[in-house]
């Protein structure tokens, strides 16, 4: 049984860097855990925390329920792979896999009969007798885990293992890492910035910002109900749309959220409305995902948004319009260019459409004079909103075209100026 346990666990660099911020996780017997954040959120380190190449400033590290903080990274009982996985030059495949072995003075007979069957699974038994120089890229990464592999570890860390491979040969990968550790049974902890290798590939997924653990659960749960802006924004593709809207509390009726020129309307038999009134007369940030919109007639009744298309993107598989509603979106920049999907205009352009566009609404100041993150430019900012929306592969409309979409109420999201989940008991 292999377990890992992260308890409070905090790093500073000794230039005061606040890389890990209290992190408490546990990672079952067995499981695949992705971790998943931007560059420089401290993803690295908790790992190497973990395999004892670096100490916490504070906070404790279990394996298998035990305190480790005095244990060094050989009698941990785990592997890792790192990005670049540096194999030796001089050395064949199967001496680079048996490595390990060798040192911990296992036997050649065995010794070769590990490597033969670790390398048959990950299917480079073929190549057991070249020089790392004569791999592609996707054998060497292979070489690399099975050095990992071949020791039986009870605890595997993966650094951004697949992130310097093309993206074929990653999807490929992906596939085979996932089978070939549950088949093992063997705990995982992969560490990765992409947001779509972490929902294809893990039973849970840990999501991380500047240090700090942002939600926690498997790829359904945190994409279904993300706990907060931040992973809203971060997960899926296209990015979930992101609105600015008013509250307004109507007592006999319902709770109006205000767009701009557009309004949608949260009847008092959802369980959400009475968390979201509380908000009244404030700003708050609604979240509706592509998959949530579905285009109609301009006279169907109910939750509706009317717009016009931006722009136009064909995908072969399906189109995506990018509709203007007259609303206001909120734009998470860290996350900008982290996942996949229309970008917003790189710099230049951005400020060109801004001062076109009408100014946007002033945000209402914190009591106690706390900048709240929504204002806090470096974090995120306001620009016109293009709604994403899901078209059949070739449609009949084009830029310029009015479009209407029915919104489904029921998997709409709600966050407050700081980025936190608005809701009930949530998850
Ligand atoms: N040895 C180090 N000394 C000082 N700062 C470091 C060191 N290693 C990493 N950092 C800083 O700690 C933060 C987290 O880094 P890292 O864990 O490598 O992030 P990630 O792996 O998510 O990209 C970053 O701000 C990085 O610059
Ligand atoms: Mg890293």
């Amino acid at each position: 049984m292999s377990t890992v346990a992260l308890k409070d666990v905090t790093k500073v660099w000794p230039d005061g860097t606040m890389a890990v911020d209290r992190v408490s996780l546990e990672v079952r017997d067995g499981e695949f855990m992705v971790l998943l954040g931007p560059s420089g959120c401290g993803k690295s380190t908790v790992l190497r925390m973990i395999a004892g190449l670096e100490d916490p400033t504070q906070g404790e590290i279990l394996l298998n329920g035990e305190p480790v903080l005095d244990l060094p990274p050989r009698d941990r009982s785990i592997a890792m792979v790192f990005q670049d996985f540096a194999l030796y030059p001089h050395m064949s495949v199967a001496d680079n896999i048996g490595f390990p072995l060798k040192l911990s003075g296992v036997e050649p007979g065995p010794r070769q009969e590990r490597i033969g069957a670790v390398a048959g699974a990950l299917g480079i038994g073929e190549v057991l007798g070249r020089r790392p120089s004569q791999l592609s890229g996707g054998q060497r990464q292979r070489v690399a885990m099975g050095r990992a592999m071949v020791r039986r570890p009870g605890i595997f860390l993966m650094d951004e293992p697949l992130s310097n491979l093309d993206s074929g040969l990653r999807a490929e990968l992906r596939a085979e890492i996932t089978s070939m550790t549950r088949e093992l049974g063997v705990t995982t902890m992969y560490v990765t910035h992409d947001q779509a290798e972490a929902l294809t590939m893990a039973d849970r997924v840990a999501i991380m910002r500047r240090g700090i653990l942002q939600d926690l659960g498997t790829p359904t749960e945190v994409y279904r109900r993300p706990a907060t802006l931040y992973v809203a924004a971060f997960l899926g593709s296209p990015r979930m749309n992101l609105l600015e809207a008013q509250v307004y509390v109507h007592l006999d009726r319902y709770v109006a959220l205000n767009f701009g020129e557009q309004t949608l309307y949260l009847p008092w038999s959802d369980p959400r409305s009475r968390a979201v009134a509380r908000y009244h007369g404030e700003r708050i940030v609604v979240g509706v995902r592509a998959e949530a919109l579905t285009p109609v007639t301009p006279e169907t009744p109910g939750a509706v948004l009317h717009g016009r298309i931006r722009y136009l993107e064909h995908h072969g598989h399906e189109s995506l319009a990018y509709l203007d509603v007259g609303a206001t979106a909120i734009v998470v920049d860290e996350i900008a260019g982290a996942t996949p999907g229309r970008q917003p205009g790189s710099g230049a352009l951005k400020k060109l459409v801004q001062r076109l566009s009408r100014p946007a609404a002033e945000a209402a100041p914190e009591p106690g004079g706390q900048v709240s993150l929504l204002n806090d430019p470096g974090r995120h900012h306001r620009k016109p909103a293009e709604l994403s929306v899901r078209l059949a592969p070739y449609p009949a409309v084009s830029h310029g075209h009015p479009l209407s979409v029915a919104v489904q109420m029921d998997s709409v999201h709600f966050f407050d100026e700081r980025g936190d989940r608005i809701d009930v008991g949530w998850r």
